[in-house]
């Protein structure tokens, strides 16, 4: 199998020869040609690692027989409509990336049960602020998405003392949380949501759905005062203008984002400066060329000797 190499150049971990010395050194002797760098022959190339390949790419190699995508969202490649339809894609999933999705969850869910911006504004203003606190167990943490990301998360939140509940399309069980699924489980888990958590992949489903009427239907008797969301999935699942109103209405009490439709987050947007918005630059967990290099080349190895891929993306879901 001779593995090419589409990484789009995006800074932080996204170097090509980063990615390309981490290969060589998991899969000695073998040829793995950068593209955009080197010369290659697309007949010979049958296993690509993609982060953002150009598209029509993956198209002009007529005998690809897997795609490793570089992480665990596979909206982007997805997105290429020239993208062969009968390959494999495989997606990440590696405990490094979870465990990493799950501290920033867990982060963010008690900067906010304790109020984090609260008392940093405090003490900007030099201001003693002793206010009521509350206990883990009077607030309630629901999880849309119910996937590696959100179930990991979840059992520290229920460790935590959390009201934890999820939901997701296909009905899921896990100890201590409260599950929902499907249109009709909806309604029922957001009217019991104070902090909402979006771990969803992009979907044409799920474009949008953290919109006004979602937020809309947060439960508002909670000790926060107003309901707060944080997306870790995709930008494109949150309405923008949206969010931006329910913060000035009162509909959200904060926003967390760490992922937004243009990203990096275009300098004019208002997001930037709202002083009920936290925001990190898509970094909820950083992609680690060691851990991922090491889990793709473990996969290709196994399916040259002839064993079957594992998470594997279903076509029909679109995760
Ligand atoms: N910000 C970052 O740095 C970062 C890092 C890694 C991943 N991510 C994002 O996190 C997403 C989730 O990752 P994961 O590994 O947890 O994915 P996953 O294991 O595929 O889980 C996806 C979950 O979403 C649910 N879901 C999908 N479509 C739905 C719909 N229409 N309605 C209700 N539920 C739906 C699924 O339901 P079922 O259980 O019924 O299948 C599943 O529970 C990724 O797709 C990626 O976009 C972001």
């Amino acid at each position: 199998v001779t593995l090419l190499l589409a990484i789009q150049p995006s800074g932080g971990n996204w170097s090509p020869p980063a990615w390309h010395e981490r290969f060589s050194a998991r899969l000695p002797g073998r040829a793995l040609p950068i593209a955009d760098v080197d010369v290659f022959d697309p007949a010979a190339i049958t296993a690509v690692a993609a982060w953002k390949p150009p598209p029509g790419l993956l198209a002009t190699l007529p005998n690809l027989r897997v795609i490793f995508n570089l992480g665990a969202g596979v909206d982007a490649l997805l997105a290429d409509p020239t993208l062969p339809q009968h390959v494999p894609i495989v997606r990440v999933v590696t405990a490094d990336l979870t465990r990493r999705m799950t501290e920033y969850i867990v982060w963010q869910v008690l900067d906010q049960h304790r109020r984090g911006p609260m008392l940093r504004a405090a003490q900007a203003r030099g201001d003693w602020l002793a206010k009521d606190q509350w206990a883990a167990h009077d607030m309630r943490v629901g999880l849309m998405g119910l996937g590696e990301i959100a179930q990991d998360a979840a059992a520290v939140l229920v460790r935590l003392g959390f009201q934890v509940s999820g939901w997701s399309r296909t009905p899921r069980r896990l100890d201590g949380v409260t599950t929902y699924a499907g249109a009709d489980g909806l309604a029922p888990f957001l009217a019991t949501t104070d902090i909402l958590v979006a771990a969803l992949p992009l979907t044409p489903q799920t474009r949008g759905v953290l919109n006004r009427r979602l937020f809309e239907g947060l439960a508002r008797d909670g000790k926060l005062g107003a309901p707060v969301v944080i997306n870790v999935g995709r930008g494109g699942l949150h309405v923008e203008a949206d969010v931006l109103a329910c913060l000035d209405e009162g509909i959200l009490g904060a926003a967390v984002l760490d992922v937004f439709e243009v990203e990096p987050l275009p300098a004019a947007s208002p997001l930037w400066r709202h002083p009920r918005v936290t925001l990190t630059p898509h970094n909820a967990a950083d992609s680690d060329p060691d851990a991922i290099s090491g889990y793709v080349a473990g996969q290709l190895l196994a399916f040259e000797a002839g064993q079957p891929l594992v998470n594997v993306v279903d076509r029909r879901r679109g995760y």
